[in-house]
């Protein structure tokens, strides 16, 4: 699969891009227009990352001439269905959705091709064995899950000082992309090393409020963890919250470690509670318009615009917490 790199700002987009991949000729195209109708069916708001999104989007519809449409899904994959079947109707020009789940939002992918609007899946995927970029959706803009998993793994590895790793993990969403594949990135890694074991892997929903209660269970039958490997931030504080009602010591007798980059998660970095955040950007908006405006002037995009991630730790969280979400 063909695919080039980008960093995401809040701002804008630095990087420039290089073409290439090919486009299945059955795709529908996009005119040149001075305004679009602009789809964003969001899938929730109920955390920053989300809401910092939605923000992105509505902050580029000013720049980029879009009528944006935003709808919020509020945690149902079969809304956010229905949101895109409504925005079909309204007569949008283009699609950017973010699945919550990779196969329930087929069926909404599938539609809008069959209207003509071209479609492109922002920071979450679909199942690829089902749904295909440069066939029935243009192209997937958004970062390397697995890789993220890989990376906090990889910098557990080094930085723990135990003898012997003893995980909890707090999975995302069942079935969202982001939670299959950074489940794959560390789990793989953590698999090579016998003397890290993870004992029990359970979903947290992405949610700060499932992260700790979900912690609070898993903490009775685990007494003994010393590392906590939550699949976003927001389970991160969580099961800080947990850790420490149940009188652990983040930072000190537990590592916690995490994705996303949210400020939460760098000012807990900053306290010494947490170890390090790969970051996972949600600031789409200036991307989306960018990769519109290839595809209006006929261009050919590649299926994966990938987005390059940073790593937030101790040495550098307080250079970034005040431009944070
Ligand atoms: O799809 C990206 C993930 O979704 C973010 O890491 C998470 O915080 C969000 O809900």
């Amino acid at each position: 699969m063909q695919v080039h790199w980008v960093r995401l700002f809040a701002a804008g987009v630095a990087a420039t891009f290089v073409v290439t991949g090919a486009m299945a000729q059955d795709l529908p195209s996009l005119d040149k227009k001075d305004r679009y109708k602009v789809g964003f069916p969001q899938m929730e708001s109920n955390n920053p990352w989300r809401i910092a999104e939605t923000e992105s989007f509505k902050k580029t519809a000013e720049t980029c001439n879009w009528d944006l449409i935003t709808t919020d899904a509020a945690g149902s994959a079969a809304k956010q269905v229905a949101d895109v079947d409504s925005m079909i109707a309204q007569g949008i020009d283009i699609l950017f959705l973010p699945p919550r789940e990779e196969k329930p939002l087929i069926p909404a992918v599938m539609r809008a091709r069959s209207a003509g609007i071209p479609t492109f899946l922002v920071d979450r995927s679909v199942d690829p064995n089902v749904a295909k970029a440069g066939e029935h959706y243009v192209a997937f803009l958004g970062s390397d899950f697995v890789d993220q998993g890989r990376r906090v793994a990889e910098w557990t590895l080094e930085n723990f000082e135990g003898d012997n790793g003893i995980i909890v993990e707090l999975e995302g969403t069942t079935g969202s992309s982001p939670a299959n594949d950074r489940k794959k990135g560390f789990d793989d890694a953590m698999a090579q090393h016998d003397n890290m074991k993870i004992v029990a892997s359970q979903s947290g929903d992405f949610a700060r409020d499932q992260g700790r209660q979900v912690m609070e269970t898993l903490l009775q039958a685990h007494p003994d963890v010393n590392i906590v490997y939550a699949h976003n931030d927001e389970m991160a504080i969580g099961a800080i919250q947990a850790l420490e009602l149940a009188g652990r010591k983040p930072g000190e007798d537990v590592l916690v470690v995490s994705i996303d980059g949210t400020r939460d998660a760098l000012q807990a970095i900053i306290d010494g509670k947490m170890g390090v955040t790969v970051e996972s950007s949600p600031f789409f908006g200036p991307l989306a318009c960018e990769v519109m405006g290839r595809y209006a002037n006929g261009e050919k995009i590649e299926p994966w615009v990938k987005v390059e991630d940073r790593i937030f730790t101790a040495d550098n969280a307080a250079d970034h917490v005040d431009e944070a979400y």
